[in-house]
């Protein structure tokens, strides 16, 4: 595997398909802190409630779940954390000696042992890893808890155009079901507009988190409304809210969880032109007459 060094020290790998790198280049200890740890306000509720449960989606090297238990352990939180992360790819668990061995993993390292509970003085946590696609494991998830009470979920895909299958309409009406409805969230590094347009289609209020490094922020999609104040976003500028009422957040679907990302683009783009020609008909016939 090629590790590549990332501003913070931390390590992180390039995708030999996407061309893509697993973490913002500010560092991957850093992304997952500013962009996921932080903004979900996991730690605050976890000593208000001691007990957290997190959908890690699209675990790869496992960073955004490790800050979080690394955080925990070093405030000395007391309490339950359970994590079920998912990604596709097996071999990436060979990678986790490498990515615990970073300074600031050191305690966790010690004692981290996938798929089994462990107890580090006052909290005990579990990580659940699922080797399955996405929305396949999602349905799994929901049929084996239907009345899963969800806190967050960390949604770290590669990005929307390479892989527009785990971004879509129907994955964001399953974290929907998944999550607790008074005050769940699902936290991404995505600002795309049909990413946005998606969970509100699906029933979220939107909202953005801190800047990390060179890129603008990401997106928080919550339920319920922040009166516990656990989340750290600020509402959508105008010009965002503006794009949400065009045919830019005309989100990714794929009704069935089966379509590939070409029928998937193509199907939005389809999607986006019905929008347009309907908006110019409605535009035409609001027109004066004589014009
Ligand atoms: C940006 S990386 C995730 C980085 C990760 N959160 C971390 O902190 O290291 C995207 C991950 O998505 C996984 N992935 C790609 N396609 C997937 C699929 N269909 N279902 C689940 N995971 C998938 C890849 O294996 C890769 O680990």
């Amino acid at each position: 595997m090629d590790f590549v060094s990332t501003e913070d020290g931390s390590l992180t790998l390039r995708h030999a398909q996407t061309g893509e790198h697993y973490h913002n280049r500010a560092g991957a200890y850093t992304e997952a802190l500013l962009c996921y740890v932080n903004p979900s306000g996991a730690l605050k509720r976890l000593k208000r409630t001691r007990y957290l449960h997190l959908i890690d989606a699209c675990f790869g090297l496992g960073y955004n779940s490790f800050v979080l238990l690394a955080e925990a352990i070093e405030q000395k939180l007391e309490g339950r954390v359970v994590i079920d992360a998912i990604d596709n790819d097996p071999n990436l668990v060979n990678a986790l000696p490498t990515v615990l061995s970073f300074e600031k993993f050191k305690e966790l390292g010690k004692i981290f042992e996938l798929q089994k509970q462990v107890v580090t003085g006052p909290l005990s946590l579990i990580v659940r890893l699922h080797h399955s696609s996405l929305p396949q494991q999602l349905v799994r998830l929901r049929e084996d808890n239907p009345n899963a009470e969800v806190d967050l979920v960390f949604h770290d895909p590669f990005s929307p155009n390479r892989m527009p299958e785990l971004w879509t309409f129907e994955i964001f009406s399953l974290y929907k079901q998944l999550l607790r409805p008074d005050n769940g969230a699902v936290l991404t590094y995505s600002l795309a507009t049909a990413v946005k347009g998606g969970f509100i289609q699906s029933g979220f209020s939107v909202g953005r988190t801190p800047k990390v490094g060179a890129k603008a922020g990401g997106t928080i999609a919550y339920l319920g409304g922040n009166s516990d104040c656990d989340f750290d976003f600020t509402e959508l500028p105008a010009d965002e809210l503006a794009s949400l009422k065009t045919h830019s957040a005309i989100p990714y679907r794929d009704p069935e969880l089966q379509l590939d990302r070409l029928a998937i683009l193509k199907r939005r783009t389809i999607e986006q032109e019905q929008f347009k020609n309907i908006s110019q008909s409605q535009f035409t016939r609001q027109l004066p007459e004589s014009i």
